[in-house]
């Protein structure tokens, strides 16, 4: 009985001493952030920072590792991958969402936004949370935590300088997956065509396709503009991302580690607003000094009459897409 006692105590006294070890060596939560470009962009910046700053103030309760480039998904998978809860963060650009959430595809409009700051105004206030609204309701396991900017595209090609409507006639443009920017194609004269952003390069310098569209920072940090030969700066479509995480894995995290999570994406989302616009003036400056040393690339930026006639001829795609995004968020950014 003694030896009995004995032993149960001892029992006792390992488990005292073991609990707050076992508790301590709890895993910290891990987030795989999955992205398709570089890590000089916009979004490659911001993945970066919100994993360095996550990585060190949360340090033991939660570690982000970024995979760039397309390295774990490509485009549209992302969202299942993460949906699916094989990742746990992704930043796919507004047009993905094509088969998710299409009211996403107002970003892809043709010269909707007047500049940044109107976008800003939109996704900071009602449509903003119209559009988070929209996740909840399509029960996606998807949860929209933020919006960052990339910047406004340009256009370039290999069949001819792209300056007025006619030129775009019978050229065939790699876009993203949005049904929008296929009829803004198509309103133009060209072809669009779908293809993920990991195949743009080759697409273009085996000739798939003649052209494509993009911001500065994709352009330049893909080299796309080593296989093209004529570029215009033409800012007629935005380019943005909805920062997304998987819901379940959220809903798990203890209630603390959500508001510092939330803290740091509002911070993070802050700063990826100014680097966005910085890295789009370097990048442009970039691709105009390969074009002037090169000889290889000529550029073109167009007057405000050119840019009217582009306007007019992709006006009708508005009127083609009001079952998809509500006219009423039309109206009101066309009025900001
Ligand atoms: C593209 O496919 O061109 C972009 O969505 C890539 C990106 O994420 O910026």
């Amino acid at each position: 009985m003694k030896k009995l006692f004995g032993l149960l105590a001892i029992l006792a006294l390992c488990m005292a001493i073991s609990a707050p070890i076992v508790s301590a060596k709890k895993k910290p939560f891990k987030i795989r952030f999955s992205h398709v470009v570089s890590e000089n962009t916009p979004k490659g910046w911001g993945a970066k920072e919100f994993a360095r700053r996550v990585n060190e103030e949360l340090k033991g309760k939660v570690v982000v590792k970024v995979f760039p480039s397309s390295q774990l998904y490509g485009d549209n998978q992302a969202i299942e991958a993460l949906a699916a809860g094989f990742i746990e963060m992704a930043a796919p650009s507004s047009a993905k969402f094509v088969g998710s959430v299409p009211a996403l595809q107002l970003f892809d409009m043709p010269f909707l936004f007047k500049n940044i700051q109107t976008v800003h105004k939109t996704v900071d206030g009602e449509i903003g949370d119209e559009i988070r609204q929209m996740f909840v309701k399509r029960g996606l396991g998807i949860k929209l935590i933020t919006f960052w900017d990339n910047a406004f595209k340009q256009f370039s090609c290999n069949v001819r300088p792209l300056i007025k409507p006619a030129d775009f006639k019978g050229v065939k443009f790699r876009i993203m997956s949005s049904d929008i920017l296929e009829a803004q194609m198509k309103a133009l004269g060209g072809v669009g065509l779908k293809l993920p952003f990991s195949e743009v390069y080759n697409a273009l310098e085996q000739g798939v396709v003649d052209g494509q569209e993009n911001t500065a920072s994709n352009i330049y940090t893909k080299k796309f503009y080593e296989v093209q030969k004529y570029m215009t700066f033409s800012n007629h479509g935005y380019l943005g991302y909805a920062v997304i995480m998987n819901q379940k894995f959220w809903d798990k995290l203890p209630k603390d580690i959500q508001a510092s999570l939330s803290k740091i994406l509002r911070e993070v989302t802050e700063k990826v607003r100014e680097k966005a616009v910085e890295l789009d003036r370097e990048q442009s400056a970039l691709i105009r000094a390969y074009a002037k040393k090169s000889g290889k690339l000529e550029i073109f930026d167009l007057n405000a009459a050119q840019v009217k006639a582009l306007q007019d001829a992709v006006a009708p795609v508005y009127n083609q897409f009001t079952d998809v995004v509500p006219p009423s968020w039309i109206k009101k950014i066309k009025s900001m």
